[in-house]
């Protein structure tokens, strides 16, 4: 993706999440300089095998494994900092180091513990299966203007003051959500007072950071969380996560003009899941689904929780490339489905018995589609040694080249398991 023509790329989630941005993102920062996470937070769980070593990254860009990679967590994230330092110590432990080349924006905004009850309490009278990391309520208050910085927790008299009065908003909603939990100002507090001080050396304005890294013609690649059908505007609207997960979420959340970006690569499934409540059309039943989520172990790297699975779904990625205005796609998970004997994929909707190729902004519409399915060929071998395009079987190939006729943009990378090594660059 990384060119003399392009030097800012994104990688952004293009079904439901959890497509392999964090394998994708660990692949091409090899030839990046800067990794900036642009929106989302600890709901994220991004994976990324190194060998033997399996690395699960939620708030941390998945571009450190790289030790040359300067990595920024930016202001469209809301960060949860006792988590984000858990992690941090974690990866000490396995011998990442990170001195000098992690930043946080001081324009983040930050999750407390107050936000998660709520987030809990939310459920109880909306079930979106959120994954309870405090993100809609953060990400309400910071619309609501009246979010915690990570600039204010710099400030003991600033975020004492801050505290006080958002803990006892929080717990007048709380006591309105019927909910018997309450936040403790202490509990703030404390939390406030020791981890700030590891906050403060990591703040700065990384928006100037990565444009002047752009300036100065480095490399910036930018890592989307979740996927375009959980974006709060492009998404399956209740059922999404909170931010714009989509392309042009990037430039608000990076702090740079959109003007900066080169190129779009959208990570798919050879396939689909979803975790969480919400329309799935080609969701798989019983068996097959139970297969699924076996050969590609589909159990959420956050939560635990079993993925929904089903077949690709073309229109979901035509959608997909068009509001994340995608320039290449990769493909992962392919040697998943390398012993079906058939492989079904949607290729259109039908909706009262009219033919449809097109998301619906109306979930319940969503909800009542029925996807129209071609079916294709299986290959019965294994892909998981193919490095080139060649080395796949002929099926393999007619089934990518039917993805890509279908989804409209052009294939760029194959992934065929979860180690670095195993990717095509097509
Ligand atoms: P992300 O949230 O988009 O980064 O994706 P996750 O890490 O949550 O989920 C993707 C899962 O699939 C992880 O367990 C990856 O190790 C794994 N994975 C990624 N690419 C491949 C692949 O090509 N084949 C197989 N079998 N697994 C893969
Ligand atoms: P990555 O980055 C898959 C889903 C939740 C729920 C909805 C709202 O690993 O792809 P939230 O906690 O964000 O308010 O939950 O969004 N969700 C994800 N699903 N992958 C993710 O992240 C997700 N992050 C949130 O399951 O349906
Ligand atoms: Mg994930």
């Amino acid at each position: 993706m990384f060119d003399r023509k392009h030097s800012c790329v994104v990688v952004v989630g293009a079904q439901w999440g959890d497509e392999g941005k964090g394998k994708l993102v660990d692949v091409l920062a090899e030839q990046a300089d800067v990794v900036v996470r642009y929106q989302g937070g600890a709901n994220a769980g991004h994976t990324v095998v190194v060998g033997d070593r399996q690395f699960v990254l939620h708030q941390i860009p998945s571009g450190i494994l790289h030790a040359g990679a300067i990595c920024v967590v930016g202001n469209g994230v809301v960060l949860d900092p006792e988590t984000f330092f858990a992690e941090l110590d974690e990866l000490g432990g396995q011998g990442i180091d990170v001195a000098g080349r992690l930043f946080i924006s001081d324009r983040a905004h930050v999750v407390l513990p107050y936000h998660k009850l709520l987030d809990q309490a939310s459920e109880k009278h909306q079930q979106i299966g959120t994954t309870g990391r405090g993100i809609g309520p953060t990400y309400e208050d910071k619309i609501g203007r009246r979010g915690v910085r990570v600039a204010d927790l710099c400030r003991a008299e600033t975020a004492r003051a801050m505290l006080a009065e958002r803990v006892e908003r929080a717990n007048a909603l709380l006591q309105l959500l019927g909910s018997a939990q309450r936040a403790s100002l202490e509990e703030h507090l404390e939390l406030v007072e020791r981890l700030s001080v590891r906050l403060r050396p990591l703040a700065t304005d990384t928006g100037r950071l990565v444009f002047r890294a752009l300036r100065d013609g480095r490399r910036v690649l930018m890592e989307g969380a979740q996927g375009a059908l959980l974006d709060v505007d492009h998404g399956t609207y209740p059922f999404v996560t909170s931010s714009n997960t989509t392309a042009g979420g990037a430039a608000i959340g990076a702090g740079i003009g959109p003007t900066e970006i080169d190129g779009v690569l959208g990570v798919v499934k050879a396939y689909t899941t979803r975790v969480g409540n919400g329309p799935l059309p080609t969701e798989a039943k019983g068996e097959v689904e139970s297969r699924l989520r076996d050969l590609g172990g589909e159990f959420g790297a956050t939560t635990g929780r079993p993925r929904r699975c089903g077949w690709f779904d073309a229109t979901v990625v035509r959608y997909s490339v068009r509001v994340n205005g995608l320039t290449g796609l990769a493909v992962t998970k392919l040697d998943v489905l390398d012993s079906f004997d058939e492989i079904p994929v949607g290729v259109s909707y039908r909706l009262d018995g009219e033919e449809c190729d097109d998301v619906p902004s109306d979930v319940e519409l969503l909800e009542r589609v029925e996807p129209v399915y071609e079916t294709l060929p299986g290959w019965g071998k294994s892909t998981t040694s193919a490095r080139r395009l060649a080395d796949l079987p002929p099926q393999a190939r007619a089934y990518l080249d039917r993805l890509q006729d279908l989804a409209g943009a052009p294939i760029r990378y194959v992934s065929v398991g979860t180690r670095r090594d195993q990717i095509i660059e097509v």
